[in-house]
């Protein structure tokens, strides 16, 4: 197993006294799999990716990465937050190849991989078509640009797991498409180990091979479903599916707390004409 979270929990102590943030969980990634965590505002799913980061400690259970208990961050792990977080002083391509000027500096050496560095983040801004844009400054780039360099950033150091907290979260719709069909491009050429926290239920079918819904506060598993559709299918069509849509009926109906009936409040939101209820509500 990849990622192996037992018994996994959280409670923040403060001024107001304790917030219990997570539920004890238990959840195992495997080699490779690309999961989506979805669930209401609060329920701690930032807290669960900082937990994996090694950036927070929980309060109860373990975090082991290939066998190895995680007890702070480390290389092994690829971070994407919401919130822009390129330095403004750094120029696109300092930006990208930052991570790896750290893990130089640790490692106090190596003279002879600059050569090898600079081609992989050269390779890196191509992928996600920055290339061109290696040596503006975050101002001077739209938010979708800064959130690929964001990501060039996070795949820089080869991580073993890439943490993403709704990476897409801030972008207008048509940008956050564009970034929904390259990461799916890159989940099809590097399968890379993947936990992706979203708002989106679209976005989590889209890209995932199982969706993982919490509660509310504190969060616990409500489902852990599989998403079957083959990668050839994965495209902003599949949205349009009825399998596509089934599902995200199924997901919708989880997280308002009523499992299982498509109701007519869902069947309006997800845009469809017929308004029969099924089993009502
Ligand atoms: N550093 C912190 N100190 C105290 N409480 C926190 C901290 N971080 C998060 N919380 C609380 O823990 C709960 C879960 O937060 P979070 O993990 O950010 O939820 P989500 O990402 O699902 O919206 C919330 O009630 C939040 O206020
Ligand atoms: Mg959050």
């Amino acid at each position: 197993m990849k990622l192996s979270l037992r018994g996994v929990g959280k409670s923040y102590s403060g001024r107001r006294g304790e917030t219990n943030a997570l539920s004890p969980l238990d959840m195992d990634v495997r080699e490779g799999e690309f999961i989506s965590l979805v669930g209401p505002s609060g329920c701690g799913k930032s807290t669960l990716l900082h937990i994996v980061a090694g950036l927070e400690p929980p309060t109860a259970g373990t975090v082991d990465l290939d066998g190895e208990r995680v007890r702070g961050p480390g290389a092994e792990l690829g971070l994407m937050f919401q919130q822009q977080t390129l330095f403004p002083w750094l120029s696109v391509r300092e930006n990208v190849r930052f991570p790896l000027t750290l893990a130089h500096r640790r490692s106090r050496g190596g003279a002879g991989d600059a050569g090898r560095q600079a081609a992989q983040v050269e390779g890196l801004l191509r992928l996600v078509g920055l290339w061109d844009f290696r040596d503006s400054y975050p101002a001077e780039l739209s938010g979708g640009m800064q959130q690929r360099a964001a990501l060039a950033r996070a795949l820089v150091g080869q991580p073993e797991v890439l943490l993403m907290d709704e990476p897409f979260g801030a972008l207008d719709a048509q940008t956050r498409e564009e970034m929904q069909e390259l990461l799916l491009h890159l989940i099809q050429r590097h399968r890379i180990t993947t936990l992706f926290v979203t708002h989106d239920v679209d976005e989590a079918l889209l890209l995932s091979d199982r969706v993982v819904v919490f509660s509310e506060r504190p969060g616990r598993v409500l489902a852990s479903l599989d998403v079957t559709f083959t990668r050839a299918a994965r495209s902003s069509e599949l949205k349009l599916d009825e399998a596509f849509l089934h599902q995200k009926r199924e997901i919708l109906a989880l997280l308002r707390g009523r499992p299982r009936t498509a109701t007519q409040r869902d069947r309006l939101l997800l845009g469809l004409t017929n308004t029969r209820t099924e089993g009502g509500s």
